[in-house]
């Protein structure tokens, strides 16, 4: 029989309290005013930086945490239960950062990984555009050959800390035609000629995370800035995805958690018909649904990131997860603020803000309806394999 373990061991718990401290007494009590004002919380996510919050997935070797994957989920849950933007901010990093780490030569990672670190910068992952969200295939923006390298022209959009990053590591293709298998990746710096980034995106949530248009115009990009061999941007894509959206999984389970806290506190406090709320069956059933389905969802995630730490593919278990997870924030912040009833209506309490955040996991890094066609072509994939 299988012997599962889910116990966590002494330095995770370690990391896990910490990240938490951050989360409450820093994170929280900052984000209203973030959320209200749509700042870039640099300060915030400087402070993060330096806690190790941010590159969490990058080797040490490098200059980044240097955490397993199931390790860096246990902190991202505790940042996001402070503020998803602010969390989504310090994760943008990873994400614009992993595909050099899988696919860069060790010049590439010392040019665009240690030393990016090393000064404290950000960098941006550039893969939506504007006719391309959903069909990564299906983009634009173009990369063509030029002597000694190519030249980039093209926009870029939904880019999270688009406005702040110092560089961009940017999916582009050199054949529309070829769909998925003339697609490049390329780092680009920020203040290269011909970059620029449009105002930040005015959100209904997770207003402190900077969202962005990039623009190329006649770029040059030389060839030693080309990540992986020409052709192979969308799959290094695809394997950047398939770490990073456990990680967007737990982000949903930190709202959610959060969500339930304020709900459970609330439900005990307000009288109505002369006794707590939470006394009353229809709330309580509110309560322990979200419950089963924040452990649930946390459960998915964990499961997806120790595949990743194992060596094991994860493609299936990573959209089951963030499909779920995403689901269960947007239903569990809904469900906190009808417990709130009309006072959850108003920006004088969280929940309105945890629902308006939790919108945005079930769209960004693969909507839910794009998970399912992940997880439906695996599973498609898999009774093929059976029976051949
Ligand atoms: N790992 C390795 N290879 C993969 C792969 C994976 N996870 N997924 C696909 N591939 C390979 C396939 O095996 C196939 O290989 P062959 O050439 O050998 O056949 C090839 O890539 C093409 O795959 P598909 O046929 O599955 O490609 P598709 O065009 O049908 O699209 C998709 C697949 C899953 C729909 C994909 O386009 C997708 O994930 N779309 C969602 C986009 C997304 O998540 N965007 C997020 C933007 S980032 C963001 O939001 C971050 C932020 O700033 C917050």
């Amino acid at each position: 029989m299988a012997e599962y373990s889910f116990a966590l061991s002494e330095e995770q718990r370690l990391i896990q309290e910490s990240a938490r401290k951050f989360a409450d007494n820093e994170i929280w009590p900052a984000a209203p005013a973030f959320d209200r004002s749509g700042d870039f919380p640099r300060d915030l996510i400087l402070k993060a930086y330096e806690l190790g919050f941010v590159n969490q997935l990058i080797p040490e070797a490098l200059g980044g945490a240097g955490l397993s994957n199931l390790d860096t989920a246990l902190v991202v849950e505790e940042l996001a239960s402070g503020c998803a933007g602010i969390t989504t901010s310090c994760v943008a990093n990873d994400l614009a950062l992993i595909p050099i780490v899988i696919a860069g030569s060790d010049e590439q990672k010392k040019r665009f990984v240690k030393d990016i670190i090393a000064a404290r910068k950000f960098a941006s992952f550039c893969l939506s555009e504007p006719g391309a969200g959903s069909d990564v295939a299906g983009l634009s923006c173009k990369l063509e050959k030029v002597d000694g390298g190519y030249k980039l022209n093209g926009a870029k959009q939904w880019i999270t800390n688009g406005g702040v990053a110092d560089q961009y590591t940017v999916f582009c293709t050199m054949d529309k035609e070829l769909r998925h298998k003339g697609i490049c990746c390329v780092v680009v710096p920020a203040d290269a000629e011909g970059v620029s980034h449009g105002p930040h995106e005015d959100k209904l949530g997770q207003r402190a995370s900077n969202t962005t248009t990039v623009n190329f115009d006649n770029v040059f990009v030389p060839e030693s800035s080309r990540i992986g061999k020409e052709g192979e941007g969308f799959v290094i894509a695809m394997e950047t995805l398939d770490i990073t959206r456990p990680l967007t999984g737990v982000i949903a389970v930190g709202i959610a958690r959060r969500a339930l806290e304020c709900a459970l506190s609330y439900a005990c406090q307000r009288k109505q018909f002369g006794k707590a709320i939470a006394e009353f069956q229809g709330i309580q059933f509110i309560l322990a649904d979200a419950a089963t389905e924040i452990d649930a969802a946390r459960l998915l995630t964990l499961r997806a990131a120790w595949m990743r730490d194992n060596g094991i593919n994860n493609s299936l278990q990573s959209s089951m997860a963030k499909r779920f997870a995403a689901d269960t924030a947007m239903k569990v912040t809904t469900d906190a603020v009808q417990v709130y009833g009309g006072y959850g209506y108003t920006k004088d309490y969280p929940v309105e803000k945890l629902m308006r955040d939790a919108k945005l996991l079930q769209i960004y890094e693969g909507t839910s309806q794009i998970q399912r066609v992940v997880i439906a072509r695996e599973l498609v994939k898999a009774a093929a394999a059976k029976e051949s």
